[in-house]
């Protein structure tokens, strides 16, 4: 996500606003941009790139000031570049923004009626211009963006300046964080705690809903109605290391933790609940889309365990045939490409050289490729015919956890938009799966409280030689996921069967030294399933069973059993993977193991 610093004090704010957004690097960004108030005006210095460019852009031509916004972008709406980086202003108003506006494309339309023009691709500008009318009408600048942000529906935090009133910064955060950081004679304003840490440890939380008035000498806090909100500041003894880690021992851990809101963001604005349709703009207009005879799904590592799910929406809500392929299988297979063959690519980074190359290979025989990325303007997006973005945020951990079930998300989706196209499904008939897709997030909660029970679980089998990962259907590609995530964090060879064919060939593997986790959701094969697992017990081998369904007969076979909510069986893969996920990661933190950056793993493969 992006990154968000705002001072007012004595100091030169250009200086502390870098130094904070520097703070704010491990997140990842594409953009950077500062604004202060100096002599009556606002000058704005944005680049591309990273915060050197900055640095560089500030030295050739510097601003100066006491009172400033700095900002580094994660795109989402509209593709790195300098007019696409933050600060946006609209006359007199500078804004800065985390988060993401659903609704702007209706209050662009809104706003260009009124004569204003835009200058990016951003969502964020819409807001500026929104101050920048109630200032004209009258309000001042936290009216003003008290009278905005009501009509703001997303995700937000924002900080405002007025070029007018160079004394006042205005903060509102709306499900992205905000902190208020309190100096002496200087305050400031972060969207994450490590970019204020070096001059201040004492700091106020906002809420959602809430607003701050931030000035040198004192903080206001209301909620957005304008109801006054009293709370005393925390003083936080994190260190720079922790605070980036927001807290959590790893990165991983926490990413693992960011996943409701990660759903949540990757939803938004593409749910039509009352219609009972989802709508993917991305797709507008692409009738090859809607109109396939077949998808072939194409990706790598963990990206190509969500693809095996994805196979499973269109062919069960969609009912397009579809098969998948690794990137570097597909790339030099010369694979058969028949007409109206859509190739749909997963990628998190959007670099996968495999995933790359095979988008060159499919077009080359004439398919239309349609991309599923988290990095917006990546390689893969650039190349692909249509992108429909996962909004992760940026997952710094190499081990892939909030990007894959944020994949699952987009995929679902992706499912029943099509569903809905080619009137397989009928409205009444989505209603149902849309809401369960609303309730998702809450879901993935409740599987997260499971953290301290998954805890022991992983000391208790820790030691263990190997492990064996067991699942059916829609849920064998989570069993894979289970085991690719303990491999590579835990360096205990694991491995992810269908449970079916265990009896041809891994059940030599059991013993008490081969734990065997079993995915058992509450399906048509649940009964055959437990035979499964009879067959193992009987070998002496332990079971920890992850379902939304125990049972007496599960109790009497099981060693341990993690209990997930239940939900559609589409939807289920996404709690089913969660513990896998806590498993793989309180076994790789009982070993010692180097859980961000294991051994020999790359975040982004860029090379064959
Ligand atoms: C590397 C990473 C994995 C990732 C895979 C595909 O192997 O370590 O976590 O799943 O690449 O990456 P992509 O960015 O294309 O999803």
């Amino acid at each position: 996500m992006c990154g968000i610093i705002g001072y007012i004090g004595d100091r030169d704010a250009s200086t502390i606003l870098v130094q904070g957004l520097k703070r704010l690097e491990y997140r990842g960004y594409d953009s950077a941009g500062v604004a202060t108030f100096t002599e009556g005006t606002i000058p704005v210095r944005r680049c591309l790139g990273k915060l050197e460019n900055l640095e560089r852009l500030l030295r050739d031509d510097p601003i100066e000031g006491k009172v400033g916004i700095g900002h580094t972008r994660w795109a989402t709406h509209g593709r790195p570049s300098e007019e696409n980086a933050h600060p946006h202003r609209a006359g007199k108003v500078v804004v800065i923004h985390n988060g993401i506006i659903e609704n702007y494309l209706e209050l662009r339309a809104h706003l260009g009626k009124l004569g204003r023009k835009f200058t990016s691709e951003t969502d964020t500008e819409v807001i500026s211009h929104l101050i920048e009318e109630a200032v004209l009408s009258g309000r001042d600048i936290v009216a003003a963006t008290r009278e905005a942000i009501a009509q703001l529906e997303g995700s937000f935090s924002i900080v405002v300046m007025h070029q007018d009133d160079p004394e006042t910064l205005v903060a509102a955060k709306s499900a992205t964080p905000i902190v208020i950081g309190l100096g002496e004679g200087e305050n400031f304003i972060a969207s994450d705690i490590p970019a204020i840490l070096d001059h201040t440890r004492r700091v106020l939380f906002l809420e959602d809903g809430e607003m701050a008035v931030v000035r040198r000498d004192g903080v206001t806090l209301t909620t957005f109605a304008g109801e006054p909100v009293s709370r005393e500041p925390r003083v936080v003894s994190w260190d720079p290391v922790t605070a980036q880690k927001g807290g959590y021992r790893h990165f991983l851990l926490k990413e693992i933790h960011e996943q409701p809101q990660a759903i949540i963001d990757t939803m938004r604005g593409r749910l039509l609940q009352e219609e009972g349709d989802v709508s993917l703009d991305e797709l507008a207009g692409c009738e090859w889309a809607t109109n396939a005879k077949r998808i072939t799904f194409v990706a790598c590592g963990t990206a190509w365990h969500a693809c095996q799910v994805g196979k499973y929406f269109v062919e069960q809500i969609a009912r397009i045939p579809s098969d998948v392929d690794y990137g570097s299988e597909f790339r030099y297979r010369d694979p058969v490409i028949e007409d109206g063959t859509v190739v749909v690519v997963v990628s998190q980074s959007g670099e996968t050289a495999d995933t790359l190359a095979a988008i060159e290979a499919a077009r080359e025989r004439g398919a239309k490729v349609i991309a599923i990325c988290n990095v917006v303007d990546s390689s893969i997006a650039r190349r692909a015919d249509a992108v429909i973005y996962t909004h992760a945020g940026p997952e710094i951990s190499v081990a892939s956890t909030k990007a894959f079930t944020t994949q699952l998300t987009v995929l679902y989706l992706l499912g029943l938009f099509l569903a809905r196209r080619r009137g397989v499904v009928d409205a009444e008939a989505a209603a149902p799966l849309i809401a369960d897709l609303v309730n998702l997030p809450s879901h993935v909660e409740e599987c997260l409280r499971r953290e301290r029970a998954i805890e022991k679980i992983a000391k208790k089998y820790g030691d263990a030689r190997g492990f064996l990962y067991l699942g059916r259907g829609i849920n064998y590609p989570i069993a894979l996921e289970g085991a690719l995530k303990l491999k590579e964090i835990s360096y205990i060879h694991a491995e992810g069967y269908a449970a079916g064919e265990m009896k041809h060939g891994p059940i030599a593997l059991i013993t008490e030294q081969v734990p065997v986790v079993v995915l058992l959701p509450k399906d048509a094969v649940y009964g055959k399933s437990l035979s499964n697992m009879k067959e193992v017990e009987s070998r002496g081998g332990r079971i920890i069973a992850v379902t939304d369904s125990p049972s007496a007969e599960l109790e009497d076979i099981a060693w341990e059993i993690i209990q997930v909510p239940t939900t559609n069986p589409c939807l289920l893969p996404v709690l089913l993977t969660i513990p896998m996920q806590l498993l793989a990661y309180y076994i790789a933190v009982y070993r010692g193991t180097d859980v961000d950056q294991p051994r020999n793993l790359a975040k982004s493969v860029t090379v064959e």
